[in-house]
């Protein structure tokens, strides 16, 4: 389960500002995929689109023309074939992560005993089995992350969203959990569609990446690296990863600075 396209998918905002309308076409026919139990990378500048189709995606946003598709069905709103994380996690501040966890599963209808089983073995997932009681403001940034990672995978959706979930953490603790990430996608064989401006973060954790311009895909760079990726901080130096970090360097860096 889990197969994602999207298909000319466009966006255009229209914005009201003094009186006066302005469109803004965050995407123009955008199309690629992600196969059952992939890990795609969307990269690119800031502004280029990307939170915006990650939100079509989801059905959070509609799209003006185009559409997606997820294990042959077009998108219509959300679904609990599918689960997103946010760049910041925002948890409610008066729960623990256990309830943060529950509280989506709870409005799935899930009650009682098994409300609390799948909220646990969702945070065992992320390894936080020690920390369900804790408060967010107990919680480290990282551990914050898993959280949302973990109130996502509750769900057991066949497909992960995630926006730049590790894009707010400092270098090391980004590391720790892409390692992470990676082991839970071997374990769960989820079908990923990770956001990402870090070139360095596509090339660990992807199969493919599509880089983003201006609303439009510029171009798809397969990752010839094995998996399981095994260790990172060697695969890091290898020319394989070099030669894939360039290719897709060349791809963002052929453009013209956005505005933005
Ligand atoms: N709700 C919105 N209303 C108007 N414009 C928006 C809205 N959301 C995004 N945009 C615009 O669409 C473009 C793409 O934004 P976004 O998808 O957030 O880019 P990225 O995630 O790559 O930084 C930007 O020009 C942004 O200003
Ligand atoms: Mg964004």
């Amino acid at each position: 389960m889990g197969a994602v396209s999207l298909i000319d998918v466009s966006k255009r905002f229209t914005l009201r500002i003094d009186g006066r309308e302005q469109i803004v076409q965050a995407l123009d026919r955008i199309s690629f995929t992600v196969d059952e139990g992939e890990i795609v990378a969307l990269i690119g500048p800031s502004g280029c689109g990307k939170t915006t189709a990650l939100r079509i995606t989801m059905g959070l946003d509609q799209a003006t023309g185009g559409r997606v598709v997820v294990d042959g069905r077009a998108v219509r709103g959300c679904g609990h074939d599918r689960g997103m994380v946010f760049q910041h996690a925002e948890l409610l501040p008066w729960l623990t992560a256990l309830e943060n966890v529950e509280f989506g599963l709870e409005m799935k209808g899930l009650r009682g005993a098994e409300l609390r089983r799948r909220a646990t073995a969702a945070l065992a997932l992320v390894g936080l089995e020690e920390s369900v009681a804790r408060r967010p403001y107990q919680l480290s940034g990282g551990m914050q992350q898993r959280v949302g990672i973990a109130r996502a995978l509750a769900i057991d959706p066949g497909v992960l969203l995630m926006d730049e979930p590790f894009g707010a953490l400092d270098a090391q603790t980004r590391e720790g959990l892409q390692d992470e990430l990676l082991g839970l996608h071997a374990r769960t064989r989820k079908t990923i569609l990770f956001v990402t401006h870090d070139l360095d973060e596509a090339v660990v954790l992807a199969d493919r990446v599509v880089v983003m311009r201006a609303g439009r895909v510029q171009e798809i760079v397969a990752v010839p690296l094995p998996r399981p990726r095994g260790d990172l901080a060697a695969m890091r130096g290898t020319p394989a990863f070099a030669e894939t970090r360039y290719r897709i360097w060349r791809g963002i860096h052929a453009m013209p600075a956005t505005a933005q």
